[in-house]
This record gives structure tokens, C-alpha cells and sequence, in this order.
């Protein structure tokens, strides 16, 4: 169907004049720039055990293949690069007066595509830190290393700075991430299974706070019945054009 007619005309109106501006993202919008997502039929989950690869327990009970698989996927992402739905992104940015993209993934393939301002709620592949002491690593990571470095300060064994599961968000970066979901006049959730909570409940602060949610998805989600449109594309399909109508949209006010 054509986009205009699928938004419908409320959501276009809203689209035309909205100020504030909210985006979820999950793994979905950087499939086609080839990496993995998590719980699709050929996804990270239906090869790997989470508990093993993505726990504290896990990486404790064997830090060198929990690193070597966080070096593995360094590698993919290094080698990939942004697709059209990350440069919409970051050009919906440039467009609307107040605009908050909040990603799950630890990519930095929006900041790759020029979105200047990602909130990360699980982290990212970059940055690391001690697991025992907490302190921030500053040492480079290459390919090459093989085993994880240990802290300078305590010894401790150094992990990369994403969330595992049994961890809590960084707080700073969740708070803001509710604020824009609860101010949001359209609030669009993009390749996100929406199954990991508390990111996928954002979308629903933002509908019962009133705004219009609009979901980019080939799959259904048990958020698309709250959807006001729910475009079933791929994401570097959709957003591209998306974005255009939302420009041409605004040019027209
Ligand atoms: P999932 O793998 O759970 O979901 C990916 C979603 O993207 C699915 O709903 C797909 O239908 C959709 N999808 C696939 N290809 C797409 C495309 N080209 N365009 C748009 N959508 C597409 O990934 P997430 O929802 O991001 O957490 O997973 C959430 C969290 O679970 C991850 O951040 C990770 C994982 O465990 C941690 O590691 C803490």
C-alpha cells in the first residue's frame, strides 16, 4: 500500500506539525546492514545460549569465550557499514524540532550514519570497564587479543561495556529515554521484537502518554496493536521513504 494511504490522514496531520519526536530501534534496523538480529529463525538466540554469552555468570564461568564472542561481533560490526534506514534516521534528526533516538543495539551504526545524539540502553561494543571494580578501561582493544585484559587498578578481568541480562540500564541514559517517550507527540519503534523490557516498555509510556506509534516491522509484535500504522518493510526499505514524506510533510505547513 501506498505510504500516505497506510499512515491515513490523522497520522499524517500529526506527522505534519508534531514537535517532539521519539524513535525506539532494536536489531532489526542494522539486519541489512548484515548483522545478526537476536530472535529471528537464523538470529544470535537460536544458536547461542544468552545465560552463557550475555550474563555476568556466564562470563565468569568462561571469560575467553565470552570475550572471543564479543570479538567476533566487534569484527562483523567493524566491517558493516550504516544503511538507508540508519541515514534516514539521522536525517529525520536534521528535520523535526526535538527528536530523541534511543537505540538498543551496540552498534554505533546510528552515530556511523551522523545521528548526533543516541541514547545507548544497552551500552555499546566500544567502551569497557573492569567487571570487578567498575573502573572504565582505557587501554586499546585490538582484533587480536584473544583473551580479556586485565583491570591496571585491581587485576579484575575487563568486559565490554554492554548490558547483560540480570544488569540494570544505565540510569541516566533509561531516565532520559522515559522522559522523551512520555513527551512524545509520535513515537516510531523500528526492528525491535520488542520482548526486552524495560526498552519495550517505552512505546507504551509514549501511547498512554497520547502520542501516535507507528511500527516498522516485516513481523507482527505485541506492540502492533497499539500501533496507529504499522508498516510492514523492511526497515532500510521504509524509512527512507518515511522520512521524505515527513520532510515533504513539513515543507507544505
Ligand atoms: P530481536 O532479534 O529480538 O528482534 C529483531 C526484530 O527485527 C524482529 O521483530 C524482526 O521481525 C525485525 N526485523 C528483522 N529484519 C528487519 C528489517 N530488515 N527491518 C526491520 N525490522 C526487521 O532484536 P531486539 O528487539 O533488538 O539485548 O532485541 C532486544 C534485545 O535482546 C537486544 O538488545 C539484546 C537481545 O538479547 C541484550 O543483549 C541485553
Amino acid at each position: 500500500m501506498e505510504m500516505r494511504a497506510l499512515l491515513g490522514q490523522r497520522l499524517l496531520e500529526r506527522l505534519a506539525t508534531a514537535e517532539r519526536f521519539a524513535v525506539l530501534t532494536g536489531a532489526g534496523v542494522s539486519a541489512e546492514s548484515g548483522i545478526a538480529t537476536f530472535r529471528d529463525p537464523n538470529g544470535l538466540w537460536a544458536q547461542f545460549r544468552p545465560e552463557e554469552l550475555a550474563s555476568m555468570e556466564g562470563f565468569l564461568a568462561n571469560p575467553t569465550r565470552v570475550w572471543q564472542w564479543y570479538q567476533y561481533r566487534r569484527h562483523v560490526i567493524e566491517s558493516a557499514q550504516p544503511n538507508p534506514a540508519h541515514i534516514a534516521l539521522a536525517k529525520l534528526e536534521q528535520i523535526v524540532p526535538t527528536f530523541t533516538l534511543i537505540t538498543q543495539n551496540i552498534d554505533r551504526l546510528h552515530q556511523r550514519a551522523g545521528s548526533q545524539r543516541v541514547l545507548e540502553l544497552h551500552g555499546n561494543l566500544e567502551d569497557h570497564h573492569c567487571a570487578q571494580c567498575g573502573r572504565p578501561y582505557q587501554g586499546e582493544i585490538s582484533a587480536e587479543i584473544a583473551q580479556p585484559p586485565r583491570c591496571p587498578s585491581c587485576g579484575g578481568l575487563i568486559r565490554p561495556s554492554v548490558v547483560w541480562f540480570g544488569e540494570l540500564l544505565p540510569a541516566g541514559v533509561l531516565a532520559e529515554a522515559e522522559h522523551a517517550a512520555r513527551t512524545a507527540e509520535i513515537f516510531l519503534v523500528i526492528g525491535t521484537s520488542a520482548e526486552v523490557y524495560p526498552a519495550a516498555g517505552l512505546p507504551l509510556i509514549a501511547w498512554h502518554h497520547g502520542a501516535m506509534l507507528i511500527e516498522v516491522n516485516p513481523t507482527p509484535t505485541h506492540l502492533s496493536s497499539y500501533a496507529h500504522a504499522a508498516i510492514r518493510q523492511k526497515a532500510g526499505v521504509a524509512m527512507p521513504h518515511l522520512v521524505a514524506l515527513i520532510e515533504q510533510l513539513r515543507s507544505n505547513c
